[in-house]
């Protein structure tokens, strides 16, 4: 297994790119199950997940098509839609396979979807995704551990589906939903549909193959079913959790970065609460006009695609921070509150605030593991229920640690990019399902990050688990 070996307390300065959405591009890829057209999906994100879902639809009858495959661009087309079966070898690797049950029922008539089961951040139940798809018409039963889902024989109807649930609505079930009812004979209404960003980065591709949806980005949608989907060739959105990631490393070592490809406007509760820390993220075009200088910069990567001109989804932005952080109180929300996904790296940062901060987990209560890791580093923190107290300290301490889970990872790597001696983040499998080659992109920003085989570390830096 891969570990990191971090040396803190280097800045991080420079110019990165921010790669197209994993969380966008698994329900992209589940939806081109709903055509039987030629797909084409660019800035895929290379990373574990991904491979995991292109696996998943190759079981599932999708073949690629691309002549010469290259990097990010995936063109799919159905070639046997006889295969309905997610079986649980890969569900268990990513609970992102259940994106598929939408698209096949609804195209297929018929799926058959291994039971996700728990993962490190709670209990993550299915009931809303199959509440949906009970009210379009499927009937759904478990059978030796898999959900299967029949349409009945004149395909799926549209109705009112209500989605919400204890814990705000659902982004995969309304994904599900919302796929299904594309192909459903007459209108569907989600009440409490999710708002996050890439669920409007689904309805647009799905309207450019031909789907009839409203509302998208809102609380309610609304879809008119087509009898059929076409193919189509869709960019996927940029990163937000990524960019958030990237901007928490630029604050915690007080570096400066220069992102592309950034999704502002779907950041706005973070860049609120980075700003509230003193951590300031703003837009080129504006630092431009305010005169302000721009350091030159080592360009990493590629830049932003210019075709797509002043996209407010793909800005370039600085960001840099006051030398002394400040404390926030925060808690997660469904979008556009803050995200669950950058929970981990914010607490990071926060341990080094100048007072005490207070962060809620609103979406998954238990989603903590970091926290007792945090803590062998030094941190100072104190969870009762689903609420931590950050005492923040002047230094964290580098120290063996274990990622638990993909953005508890993250929150491990900055806190070690920010700690005085050495970290060892072990267990980094977790980190790339999510993150693409991080250390390299974060040594090319100037931090001291390497991948090493555990096998080639002594004992005593491994955590045992
Ligand atoms: N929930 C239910 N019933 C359901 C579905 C969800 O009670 O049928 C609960 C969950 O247990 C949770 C809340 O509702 O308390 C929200 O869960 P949601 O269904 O929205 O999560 P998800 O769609 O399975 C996606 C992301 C997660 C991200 C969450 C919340 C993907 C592939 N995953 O999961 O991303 O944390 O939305 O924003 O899009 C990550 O990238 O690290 C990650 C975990």
């Amino acid at each position: 297994m891969d570990t990191f070996v971090i040396e803190g307390g280097r800045r991080l300065f420079g110019r990165v790119r921010v790669n197209g959405s994993k969380n966008a591009a698994l329900p992209l890829l589940a939806a081109t199950l709903l055509t039987d057209d030629v797909i084409t999906l660019r800035d895929v994100p290379d990373l574990a997940d991904i491979r995991s879902m292109v696996g998943l639809l190759a079981e599932l009858g999708m073949t690629r098509q691309d002549e010469t495959p290259k990097g990010g661009v995936y063109t799919l087309k159905t070639t046997d839609p006889s295969a309905c079966h997610a079986r649980y070898e890969i569900v268990r690797t990513m609970r992102a396979s259940i994106s598929t049950l939408g698209p096949l029922v609804a195209k297929r008539g018929h799926a058959r979807i291994s039971l996700p089961g728990g993962c490190a951040i709670g209990e993550r139940p299915v009931d809303l995704h199959l509440r949906g798809l009970r009210a379009l018409g499927a009937t759904i039963t478990l059978n030796g551990g898999d959900i299967v889902a029949e349409a009945p024989a004149g395909g799926l109807v549209g109705a009112t589906v209500f989605l919400g649930g204890a814990f705000g609505s659902t982004v995969l079930g309304t994904a599900n939903v919302m796929c299904a009812a594309a192909l459903a004979r007459g209108t569907t209404i989600i009440e409490s549909a999710a708002c996050e960003p890439e669920i409007v980065d689904l309805a647009t591709m799905l309207i450019a193959m031909g789907a009839k949806i409203r509302g998208h980005g809102s609380p309610r949608i609304i879809i008119d079913g087509v009898e059929e989907l076409r193919g189509t060739d869709y960019s996927v959105m940029a990163d937000r959790i990524e960019a958030g990631t990237l901007m928490m490393a630029a604050a915690i070592t007080n570096g400066d970065l220069t992102l592309d490809n950034c999704p502002l406007d779907a950041l706005l509760a973070t860049t609120y609460f980075l700003d509230m820390a003193g951590v300031h993220v703003q837009p080129l075009a504006n630092l431009a006009q305010s005169r302000q200088k721009v350091p030159a910069l080592s360009v990493t990567s590629a830049t932003s695609d210019p075709s797509r001109g002043d996209d407010p989804q793909r800005r370039s932005v600085r960001v840099t921070c006051d030398r002394v952080l400040r404390p926030v109180e925060v808690t997660t929300q469904p979008h556009p509150g803050f995200p669950t996904d950058l929970q981990a790296q914010l607490m990071a940062l926060l341990c080094l605030a100048d007072g005490n901060s207070i962060i809620t987990e609103r979406i998954f209560p238990d989603r903590f593991l970091h926290v007792a890791e945090l803590s062998r580093m030094g941190a100072n923190l104190m969870r009762t229920g689903s609420t931590v107290v950050i005492s923040g300290v002047r230094q964290l301490k580098g120290a063996p640690v274990m990622a638990s889970d993909l953005r508890a990872s993250a929150g491990l790597v900055l806190a070690g990019m920010a700690a005085e001696g050495t970290t060892i983040v072990n267990r980094v499998y977790h980190l790339d399902r999510g993150y693409e080659r991080l250390e390299d992109r974060l040594r090319s920003l100037g931090a001291s990050i390497q991948r090493v085989d555990e096998k080639t570390l002594a004992p005593s830096e491994l955590v045992s688990g």
